[in-house]
């Protein structure tokens, strides 16, 4: 047990309080009524990370501030690693379906309850903790260290790939450690082999100028909820392939990564019972964690069209809404994608008696992790030290599209080391972290800053 391990077990119970004053504060980066809240989590992390022993400084954006920690003492000689996390968090909506309220969050069954809480305020903090205990412990970190935490991660972070080339020089390193992600199993330390991209977008249908009666003018005009059911109903054959022309044309064979997947600890029935679905389904011929992991798809994020009250009301909508987005896996191109989706759209959408509109909002780079070498190597064995199992590499299906960004302008190499857990609920009523995982990702975030300088 090294001197910092021991500070992070002594103080243990103030980190969490402090986590839990984070987590009060709703950092929504959607909502702009939360605009306030969002400068109040910076200028509340930047202190934290001054009491922690950092240097550290609020950058403006033109959306969302992002928080610059820096501690430089390792000297030229030693490596310099960037570590990220966001502080901002998905809309707490719907209220009525927590347990306890969102922004008060509460430790049951050794979980913390918050939104949040996983995703990604707590695994963000222990690395702030750990610095801290490296920084008091020790008097020194074995590192060079920066960190940046943004606020708009979960909006597409849009203003932190041009921060990142602006600042290329200030956040120059040789490693970055991003921990945003989710293991296998309870007790399972995992590192992240993959991520998948994101292609987002808005379809509107117009009809009429305004909603009529659907007797009098049903069959007289298109209606835009059937309409956009259809164009719906065009994404994916009975099969749930995606019949997007071209979608899959850079899509590796999953049979490249079977076995590999196939030794990963899972079982669909685990899965299922998170889920609350009455049975798994998607693509045929590929198992859940191939679909998650190496298969791209299309799905429908939400709809909006007419009457949706209580009782029935004859009404034929003016307007139909729907969000979409494919999930999209390493070698797919999202501007392409999105090029080859708004085809399909105009070419299935009918010609006239409505307007359908799409409106690209966002996308992300998948990314596949090289492993091997010393980051790689340096994690497992903190990892392992920490949660007394060997890691296990697993893709993700989410994504995180920074992460490529890393690659591309700092050109180091990233470590996803994630702390979440199945069922977590992130972006859900109900999100948690477990208090143990949280204890041993600190330990783990400490220990691979003194492996990494070895
Ligand atoms: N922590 C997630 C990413 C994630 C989710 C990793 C599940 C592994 C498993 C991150 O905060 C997130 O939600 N990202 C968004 C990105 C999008 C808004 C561009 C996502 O995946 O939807
Ligand atoms: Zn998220």
């Amino acid at each position: 047990m090294s001197r910092a391990d021991t500070y992070i077990d002594e103080n243990m119970s103030r980190f969490r309080e402090e986590l839990f004053d984070f987590l009060r504060i709703p950092s929504v980066s959607a909502n702009s009524e939360n605009r306030p809240d969002m400068q109040r989590a910076a200028e509340w992390l930047v202190q934290r990370m001054r009491e922690a022993g950092l240097q550290a400084a609020i950058h403006p954006t033109a959306g969302h501030p992002i928080v610059l920690g820096e501690w430089r003492g390792a000297g030229a000689g030693a490596p310099t690693v960037l570590i990220y996390g966001h502080y901002d968090v998905q809309p707490a909506e719907p209220l009525e379906l927590w347990s306890s309220p969102p922004y008060e969050p509460e430790i049951r069954d050794g979980r913390i309850y918050a939104r949040g809480s996983v995703d990604d305020k707590g695994q963000l903090y222990l690395h702030v903790k750990a610095l801290e205990s490296l920084l008091k412990a020790e008097g020194r970190l074995p590192v060079n260290v920066v960190l940046v935490a943004e606020g708009e991660e979960e909006i597409g972070s849009d203003n932190l790939v041009p921060f990142l080339e602006k600042m290329r020089d200030q956040l120059a390193c040789d490693y970055v450690i991003v921990s945003d992600t989710t293991m296998v199993a309870p007790g399972v330390p995992t590192i992240g082999a993959s991520l998948r991209g994101l292609a987002y977008f808005q379809i509107d249908v117009q009809g009429p100028a305004k909603d009529l009666h659907s007797g009098s003018y049903g069959g007289a005009v298109l209606n835009p909820a059937t309409v956009l059911c259809r164009i719906v109903a065009s994404f994916h054959d009975l099969d749930w392939h995606a019949t997007i022309p071209g979608f899959y044309d850079k899509v590796r064979p999953a049979t490249e990564v079977r076995d590999q997947i196939a030794q990963v600890p899972f079982e669909d029935e685990t899965l299922r019972e998170e889920t609350g679905s009455p049975t798994l389904g998607g693509e045929a011929g590929y198992s859940t964690l191939e679909r998650l992991w190496v298969r791209p798809t299309v799905e429908v994020n939400g709809l909006l069209s007419g009457f949706t009250g209580e009782g029935s009301k004859t009404v034929l909508p003016a307007h139909a809404m729907a969000k979409v987005s494919c999930r999209l896996v390493p070698d797919q191109d999202p501007v392409l994608v999105a090029k080859l989706f708004m085809e399909h759209i105009h070419r299935v959408a009918p010609k006239e008696g409505v307007t359908v509109t799409i409106t690209p909002m966002h996308t992300g780079q998948a990314w596949r992790a090289r492993l091997g070498g010393k980051l790689y190597e340096a994690a497992a064995r903190s990892l392992e030290a920490a949660f007394g199992r060997k890691v296990v590499y697993a893709g993700e299906g989410g994504s995180i599209p920074i992460v490529s960004d890393f690659e591309r302008v700092l050109g180091a190499p990233v470590l996803l080391m994630g702390f979440g857990l199945p069922g977590e609920n992130a972006h859900a009523p109900d999100e948690w972290l477990d208090v143990d995982t949280f204890e041993r990702g600190m330990h783990a975030a400490a220990n691979l800053l003194a492996q990494l300088s070895a």
